[in-house]
């Protein structure tokens, strides 16, 4: 049971609960009237500390697509941050007025802070360089769709494959949100392509050790590319570079073009959690094992399932 429960790290949920997730989304895909009206009368806070576009209108459309409504800001500008208000003291109010919070704040932890000033249930939707639980779901869902296999729980689903994040895996927290994620199963591969200044963190590194999950660590895409089923590319996260030349240096140091895909096999599929800068040229997306469009939509749904679980208007 997911009611009343928040989301600030993709293990909050277990194994199970994330496949009845999966199962909801694919129900509420297939059935657009599914849930229609079911949170009639709820409201969602948005509070954006940092710019967004996909998550907080995936999250705003999931909302009215089940009914609801909703209330925030985008632009802290806007908000009483400026005026120089704690964020406990935000999240107290937003939740004196909505019934479930998701937020996205440039600071590591502050989901979590949130959730403990909280009567309602906090979504974390991205704090700084260290989560990001629901484009995980996003990205664990298209992956299922797109390569598992049919009835099957997501475990069984994506045993074998070999995941390949490739860019800025040093501040990249859909990276570690979704590396983290799929340590817990098992006959998994996960090869990381980063230069040695974007490595993935310790800790993440780490917890795969534990895990027994084999993992590989390499400077080069090309090498890389032939053994991978699915190809997970994130843009460099300027906003969380000390300073600029640093990140003029690294910033196009992967750019997948169509003479890469030619290394790849015929059924990998390209995922980003968007947005895209150079990483990807534009002519890629013509190939038909580009999935990162249709990744955003998968996120909608699987944000319509959240809520409706959180909200408790589904068991
Ligand atoms: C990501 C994020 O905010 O971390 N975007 C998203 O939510 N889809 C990735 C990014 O900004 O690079």
């Amino acid at each position: 049971m997911l009611a009343g429960r928040s989301l600030i790290e993709p293990l909050n949920f277990s194994v199970e609960e994330m496949d009845d997730l999966f199962a909801l989304a694919e129900r509420i895909e297939e059935d657009g009237a599914y849930l229609r009206d079911s949170c009639r009368g709820k409201l969602l806070a948005t509070l954006f500390f940092e710019p967004s576009t996909r998550t907080r209108l995936s999250f705003e459309a999931a909302m009215l697509r089940l009914g609801g409504s909703c209330l925030g800001f985008a632009d802290p500008g806007s908000s009483s941050a400026a005026k120089g208000e704690s964020l406990a003291d935000t999240v107290r109010m937003a939740a004196a007025y909505a019934d479930a919070i998701v937020m996205r704040n440039p600071k590591e932890g502050a989901a979590l802070l949130a959730s403990r000033y909280s009567p309602v249930p906090v979504i974390n939707a991205g704090d700084g360089g260290h989560h990001h639980p629901t484009q995980t779901l996003t990205d664990l869902l298209t992956i299922k769709r797109l390569r598992g296999k049919p009835g099957a729980g997501l475990g069984d689903s994506i045993g074998g494959l070999t995941v390949g994040f490739c860019g800025d895996l040093r501040f990249g927290r859909t990276v570690h949100s979704l590396a983290k994620a799929l340590a817990r199963y098992d006959n998994i591969r996960l090869v990381f392509v980063s230069p040695p200044e974007l490595q993935a963190p310790e800790y993440i590194t780490r917890l795969l050790a534990r895990e027994h999950i084999e993992y590989l660590e390499t400077g080069g895409l090309e090498e890389a590319m032939p053994g991978l089923d699915v190809l997970y590319m994130t843009r460099v996260q300027r906003e969380r570079f000390f300073n600029e030349e640093d990140y003029i240096r690294l910033k196009d140091t992967y750019v997948l073009n169509r003479e890469k895909m030619k290394l790849a096999k015929k059924n990998l599929i390209i995922l980003h959690p968007l947005p895209r800068v150079n990483e990807i040229a534009v002519e890629v997306d013509a190939d038909s094992r580009a999935a990162y469009f249709k990744q955003a939509k998968y996120g909608m749904y699987v944000r319509m399932a959240l809520l409706a679980s959180v909200l408790g208007v589904v068991d």
